[in-house]
């Protein structure tokens, strides 16, 4: 059986260094980007696994992305599982009506714009050879909507639709994309009262939602949303 080959960006730390780690453990080769230089070296040194690459590059620069692509691509061969981690969330929140068009254009680079890259740049070899999956990080908050955070939400709401609409593109090649929407996942039970459970989910809870969409066990599911909020009570 050929090696899988995954691609997560935003690996550097959070959910997307823990999804890297949970493939990893499933013995599949695994590609993290993030634009954190140091971050990255940091991340690469603790999973300390042969298994492992890692890129520096910023997803919201178009050219740069097309060219790491094709680089592994000409190195690796087609990238079966790509994760859409990489995103913009804790930072320049408040009300809209005073919000900055700097602050907004920042997270729609990278939430969106980052997303479509990476993906246009490896979808055809998975389209080509009938398999592939690939895993967008939304929100909750693209559902339930939130104060202080209008730009953000708005940029999840988009990959929510791009998702759907992609999904049914690619279905007959045997391609599957879903989405994740998670809903407080800290390492720190930050906020434990919107949850049901009471609790914040860990970065663990989250990257098995995401290993599940990946895998051929959910080889009969595309174009949905898996929301992982403990049963989300309020913003
Ligand atoms: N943690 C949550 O509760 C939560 C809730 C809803 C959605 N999400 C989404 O899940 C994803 C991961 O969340 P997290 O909590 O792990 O976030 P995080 O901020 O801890 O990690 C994000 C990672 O993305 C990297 N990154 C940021 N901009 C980048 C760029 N331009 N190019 C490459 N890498 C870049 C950062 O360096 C960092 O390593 C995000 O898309 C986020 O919006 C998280």
């Amino acid at each position: 059986m050929k090696q899988k080959l995954a691609l997560v960006t935003g690996a550097g730390r959070g959910i997307g260094l823990e999804t890297a780690r949970l493939f990893l453990e499933h013995n599949i080769k695994t590609i993290l980007v993030d634009v954190d230089e140091i971050q990255l070296d940091k991340a690469m040194e603790e999973l300390n696994n042969e298994l492992a690459i890692s890129f520096v590059c910023d997803v919201t620069d178009e050219e740069k992305v097309n060219e790491l692509c094709n680089k592994i691509l000409n190195e690796y061969g087609t990238v079966d599982i790509l994760v859409n981690n990489a995103g913009i969330f804790r930072c320049d929140r408040g009300p809209f009506c005073n919000s900055i068009s700097e602050h907004w254009r920042k997270k729609i680079d990278c939430n969106i714009y980052g997303t479509l890259y990476f993906t246009r740049a490896l979808i055809n070899p998975m389209i080509k050879q009938k398999y592939g999956s690939i895993i967008n990080l939304s929100s909750i908050t693209a559902t339930l909507g939130a104060a202080g955070m209008v730009d953000y939400t708005l940029t999840k709401g988009a990959i929510k639709s791009f998702t759907k609409s992609l999904s049914k593109e690619v279905a007959l090649n045997n391609v599957r994309v879903n989405c994740v929407s998670p809903g407080n996942i800290e390492p720190d039970n930050r906020y434990p009262e919107m949850s049901y459970m009471n609790r914040s989910g860990s970065y663990r809870e989250c990257a098995q939602v995401i290993y599940f969409l990946a895998s051929d066990e959910a080889s009969f599911v595309t174009g949905e949303d898996y929301v992982v909020a403990g049963g989300r009570k309020k913003i």
